[in-house]
């Protein structure tokens, strides 16, 4: 099968180690299914797989992307979720010691098929087209859990997301507004503040620009380029919810506000299967869709990769097939 894959880390020059090119069908093992991928999407989490962070070389070649959506041997429309946990695993997939996500054991989506235990599909709701729902497994799911479950305050209170353009940025603005948060973003792009504004946000300021006030929650995922001003931003009490760390870690934690204005940071990974079934029903009957930088067949990954590590894009980039 076609397929687009890692031969081996490339730390500094991630697109070197980028190949594609024919790889073997996966086996389907008893209790797995088979999916014969239609879209799937790019995550920054394929650019630190390139880079060997979470994909040790014995593990190579492996098939890349973590989020897919195709027609299942049986003939139905499926989304892929990519919290693969233990078969015994019972309750919250994300908080298994021995879980991986698709492309760190298993092979990923960007192929002509993907194998994956039967528990992880989840329905494809008919309004949605196979490129919007192959949008919403990681990025899209993450900023569903880190605003939703993890951030602890509800619809009308005022949450700062930060780095704009990002993928679970843009999710953490759609699905904010469209749940009723008052959203204020930070983005080092004029252009990407615009779009932001046009996606739902209240406000736009520019990267460690003061705010007019302080915030009841922060979505971190830039790291250390914007966690001072993470900290800063919060009012007493306030929470910061991270789940990435682009830029690389914070140098500083910041600790005397930390505990001295009682602020809470949370970590989010991914989201559950369920979390998965309820955000797809929520883009169904809100009529909220992810928004696509650009599509491309997968043939053409390699722009898709170059326009992510450029930092050049504004929303998701789907491979089609
Ligand atoms: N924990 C999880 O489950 C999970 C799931 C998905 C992603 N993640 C992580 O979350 C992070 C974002 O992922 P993504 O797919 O959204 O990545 P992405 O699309 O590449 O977004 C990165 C955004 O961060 C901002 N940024 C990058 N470098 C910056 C810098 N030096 N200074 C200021 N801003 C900077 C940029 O925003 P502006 O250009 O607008 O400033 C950029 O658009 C990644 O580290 C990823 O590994 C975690």
């Amino acid at each position: 099968m076609f397929a687009v894959y890692a031969d081996r880390a490339e730390p500094d020059d991630p697109l070197a180690a980028l190949q594609l090119g024919e790889r073997p069908a996966p086996d389907v093992p008893e209790g797995w299914a088979r999916v014969r991928l239609r879209a799937a999407s790019l995550n920054h989490h394929d650019l630190w797989s390139l880079r060997g962070v979470g994909l040790p070389s014995d593990r190579l070649p492996m098939v890349l992307g973590c989020d897919g959506a195709g027609v299942d041997d049986e003939g139905n429309e499926v989304v892929v979720h990519a919290v693969i946990s233990s078969p015994d695993w019972r309750g919250d997939e994300t908080l298994d010691p021995a879980r991986s996500l698709l492309s760190e054991r298993y092979h990923g989506t960007f192929a002509d098929e993907v194998v994956v235990p039967r528990r992880n599909l989840v329905p494809k709701p008919s309004q949605l087209t196979f490129a919007e729902a192959a949008c919403l497994p990681s990025a899209w799911l993450t900023a569903y859990r880190m605003l939703f479950t993890r951030s602890g305050v509800d619809p009308g209170a005022t949450v700062l997301v930060q780095g704009a353009g990002g993928g679970v940025a843009t999710a953490l603005i759609a699905l904010g507004s469209a749940a009723g948060y008052r959203v204020w973003v930070t983005s080092r792009d004029e252009s990407k503040r615009a779009k932001a504004l046009e996606l739902g946000a209240d406000q736009a300021f520019e990267s460690g620009a003061r705010l007019p006030e302080r915030v009841d929650a922060v979505m971190e995922t830039v790291g250390r380029a914007t966690w001072s001003h993470s900290v800063k931003s919060l009012k007493p009490g306030g929470t910061i919810v991270v789940s990435g760390a682009t830029s690389g870690d914070a140098t500083a934690a910041e600790l005397t506000r930390v505990f001295f204005l009682q602020l809470s940071v949370v970590g989010s990974t991914m989201g559950t299967r369920d979390e998965l079934a309820r955000l797809l029903q929520f883009c169904a009957t809100t009529g909220l869709r992810p928004v696509i930088d650009a599509a491309m067949p997968l043939e053409q990954a390699r722009d898709g990769f170059a326009r992510m590590l450029a930092g050049d894009l504004f929303g998701k980039i789907v491979f089609t097939r």
